[in-house]
């Protein structure tokens, strides 16, 4: 009667009691919540959270926070503080960005015929949060994956490796000598080339007679990962295989990570899985982060047979960078009331990243959100903080009456962000400055939670819809 699951199921229960009742008086811009919702559950909530999901091929995964208690090994470093949480955004933010102006440098360069940047740099993964769980080989073998959208090439740590050229990971080692279906790419393949094209390649390698294609990636923060780019079998769902995944089998890590058993590269650069994977799926996928890390949601290939519910965004490349894909915001509410900002400040775009935390917009923008979201709040006490942040005391609260925030991007698409999880982080407003106005920001995951997001990447746009885990 009084287990720790069913407890979880009423506080859910209440809370959407008490959103309905505050919209029934009148008070629409306004959601009342309960203070016990901003709180992490200790048990999974598996059974309220996950939704299934409209795709014919089924291949939907499940999609839990790695610090959460629905990851099945969960991550040894400590769950981040806002000010960690903004720390490690800003770097991730800045660190796409300097690679961003190396790309662009790097091409005047060359044809100024000047020395080149290396541009086989991955995204910083140490704002990663969410994992996914795929199996990999013949027999299939579990492996726990950070989503990247900010990267392209997929890795795994795979035996044999030692502790000095491997990081800990919690569970056992991917074993390729192990699975049937597992080969390495040799070096003359068109694979192995656009490896080179791209910067990832590392070499080559015999194994007796058999050449194998090196890859290499540095994330900023320091760790690298390099090993075998390979070819195995995929498993998303029961029977449904992908045959011939690219991925880079890691025998050498150096830097900090203690956070999965590899990473699943879903940017827009040849080597990510839905690229790879577009023959079948037309290069769509997407994915519901879950309200609060105790919860599940999903990442899915292929767009659902009937998209009706969602509200689609044109969606392009960032510059010439194919691995990143940037919308336009057009303009903000709080509290059901639209913010007066001039429509060119937006200019720059947000680039859409599940691997970052926060929000960057900025500066004009970002201020008058703050502003505006600090009067709605007026009846709860601020946390004094050196950074300028927007962080609540909620002690002695059992309810507060939040605002509603809605972005509303080009084409006239409005999305409600979730009342609490969508804006607040830790009692904190989950949204930064990015720069100056007309620089570009970043749709970070808070504000993407419960939403479902639809990557249509042929199709040039990106979908939302409300309500999808
Ligand atoms: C780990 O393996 C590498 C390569 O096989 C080897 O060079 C190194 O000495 C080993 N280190 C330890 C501590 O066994
Ligand atoms: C080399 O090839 C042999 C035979 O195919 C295989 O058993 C072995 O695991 C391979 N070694 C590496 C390092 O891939
Ligand atoms: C898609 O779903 C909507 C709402 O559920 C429904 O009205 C519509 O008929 C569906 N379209 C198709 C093509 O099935
Ligand atoms: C929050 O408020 C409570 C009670 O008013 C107080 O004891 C506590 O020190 C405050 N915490 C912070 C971080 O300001
Ligand atoms: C919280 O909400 C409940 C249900 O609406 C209400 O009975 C209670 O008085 C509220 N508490 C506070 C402190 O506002």
């Amino acid at each position: 009667m009084s287990s720790p699951l069913f407890l979880c199921i009423l506080l859910v229960v209440f809370g959407s009691y008490l959103s309905i009742s505050a919209a029934d008086d009148g008070n629409q811009g306004f959601v009342v919540v309960s203070t016990r919702s901003f709180r992490t559950q200790d048990v999974c909530s598996r059974s309220t959270a996950l939704t299934p999901r409209p795709n014919p091929a089924g291949a939907a995964v499940p999609l839990v926070h790695r610090h959460g208690p629905c990851a099945k090994s969960q991550s040894t470093d400590k769950p981040s503080s806002f000010a960690d949480a903004l720390h490690r955004s800003r770097v991730r933010a800045d660190y796409i960005m300097s690679r961003a102006r190396a790309a662009t440098m790097q091409e005047q360069e060359l044809e100024e015929g000047k020395v080149s940047v290396p541009a086989y740099l991955g995204t910083s993964v140490d704002s990663q949060e969410y994992v996914v769980t795929l199996g990999l080989g013949t027999p299939a073998v579990e492996q726990v994956l950070l989503l990247d959208t900010g990267s392209d090439l997929s890795w795994v740590q795979c035996a044999p490796c030692n502790s000095s050229d491997c990081y800990r990971q919690k569970d056992p080692l991917f074993d390729p000598r192990k699975s049937s279906t597992y080969a390495p790419i040799p070096c003359g393949s068109d694979v192995c080339k656009t490896l080179q094209s791209d910067h990832f390649d590392n070499g080559c390698t015999m194994n007796g007679t058999q050449s194998q294609c090196g890859y290499q990636v540095e994330y900023g923060g320091g760790l690298k990962t390099r090993g075998v780019y390979s070819n195995e079998a995929l498993t998303l769902a029961p029977g449904v295989v992908i045959e011939d995944f690219h991925f880079g089998c890691a025998y050498t890590q150096s830097g900090p990570n203690d956070k999965s058993d590899g990473l699943l590269g879903l940017g827009g650069a040849p080597e990510s899985l839905p690229v790879q994977t577009s023959v079948v799926y037309d290069g769509s996928f997407s994915y519901c982060l879950p309200p609060v890390s105790s919860g599940t949601g999903f990442l899915a290939l292929g767009a659902p047979s009937n998209d009706s519910g969602f509200s689609f965004t044109p969606m392009t490349p960032f510059m010439d960078y194919a691995t990143f894909y940037l919308v336009k915001l057009t303009g903000i509410s709080v509290g059901g009331k639209q913010l007066r900002i001039p429509r060119k400040v937006f200019e720059g775009g947000l680039i859409v990243d599940c691997g970052n935390i926060i929000s960057h917009l900025p500066s004009t923008p970002y201020e008058k959100l703050q502003s505006a979201f600090r009067a709605a709040m007026a009846a709860y006490p601020l946390i004094p903080s050196d950074e300028g942040d927007t962080c609540y005391n909620f002690t002695g609260f059992s309810n507060v009456t939040v605002p509603k925030v809605a972005l509303t991007f080009t084409g006239g698409v409005t999305v409600d962000l979730d009342v609490p999880n969508g804006l607040l982080l830790d009692g904190c407003l989950a949204f930064t400055e990015s720069g100056p106005d007309d620089y570009v920001g970043f749709l970070g995951n808070v504000q993407m939670r419960t939403l479902e997001m639809l990557y249509d990447v042929k199709g040039a746009r990106l979908g939302f819809r409300a309500a999808g885990c």
